[in-house]
């Protein structure tokens, strides 16, 4: 079953960037660096129409270090957009967020002509973290639960720039199955808006692969990497559970435990440092999804 997930907030999140992108030179859109393509807004596209986008792949400390320089060169290679790995333990992410949107914005400079941008991103992206380190104070407030409503702020970087903020917000209808899951995964969608089960199966089945190493190494399964891809997620799913002992009185697996679990150990990088999209996967679930 696809996850669909359209919190009431974004209809006024909609509605703030109209109002305020025709006074916008730049817009900042955070994304997730363990799911870059995935945490994109395709929203922003048609609210923001051409201004150039700075791309910041936040929390790249717990992302695939051998995977972001392909999302970067990836969002680089696109005209207008400027990409950038950003994570939370950076002490002063101003200096290459200001270059990064003069780079774009190259005419817009000075005390006549400030740089006007504003900051995106879906919820639990980071947004308020790295606005607080921006602000040096605690304006924002963080959170883990997805979809929280902030009120929009204005931000001042350097004498002649200006950073908006706007509510955290997700696209009305996730219309890629698979970024569905990995957003659910993530931490990025509501709780109730999916199946914790079906979601760590999604995961497990995409994970078993590229990550065996990681997964082996986490629950000790004794298992080779091929012999782990060779599982079924169901199998694997209760291979978990055992080790980890998720089991209920007569010995029957707790199938929901393990995958809270799974799920707690990726957004918490207990997992290890993983990303969840290659380039070339998005890709061809774009093109899958688009012939639907
Ligand atoms: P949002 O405004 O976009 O919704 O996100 P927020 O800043 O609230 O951050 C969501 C979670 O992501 C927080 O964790 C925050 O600490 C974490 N986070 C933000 N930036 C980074 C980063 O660069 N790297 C890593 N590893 N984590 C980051 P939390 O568990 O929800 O809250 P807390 O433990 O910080 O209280």
């Amino acid at each position: 079953m696809a996850i669909q997930w359209f919190p009431g907030h974004m209809h006024s999140t909609r509605k703030a960037i109209g109002e305020r992108i025709k006074d916008i030179d730049v817009v900042i859109e955070l994304l997730d660096a363990r799911l870059p393509g995935s945490s994109r807004n395709p929203l922003l596209a048609e609210l923001t129409g051409h201004k150039p986008s700075v791309k910041v792949l936040n929390k790249q400390d717990v992302a695939d270090p051998a995977r972001t320089p392909l999302w970067l060169d990836w969002y680089n290679a696109q005209e207008g957009i400027r990409a950038i790995g950003l994570d939370a333990s950076e002490p002063a992410p101003a200096r290459r967020l200001i270059d990064a949107c003069h780079a774009l914005a190259p005419q817009r400079g000075g005390m006549a002509k400030p740089m006007r941008v504003l900051i995106c991103g879906i919820p639990n992206v980071g947004k308020s973290t790295l606005i607080n380190t921006l602000s040096k104070k605690s304006q924002a407030k963080t959170g883990d639960e997805a979809g929280i409503t902030k009120l929009e702020q204005r931000i001042t970087l350097a004498d002649d720039f200006y950073l908006w903020d706007t509510p955290g917000m997700l696209w009305p209808r996730i219309t890629i199955p698979q970024s569905g899951y990995k957003l659910a995964a993530s931490g990025a969608v509501g709780k109730n808006a999916y199946d914790e089960e079906e979601v760590a199966l999604e995961l497990l089945a995409y994970l078993k692969q590229p990550y065996a190493p990681l997964l082996e190494a986490r629950y000790k399964l004794g298992l080779s990497p091929a012999a782990i891809d060779a599982l079924r997620e169901e199998e694997l799913l209760e291979a978990i559970a055992r080790k980890r002992g998720a089991v209920m009185s007569g010995g029957r697996v707790n199938l929901q435990k393990a995958a809270e679990l799974v799920m707690t150990d990726l957004r918490s990088a207990v997992l290890g440092r993983i990303t969840l999209e290659t380039p070339a996967e998005f890709e061809a679930w774009c093109t899958e999804s688009e012939a639907l």
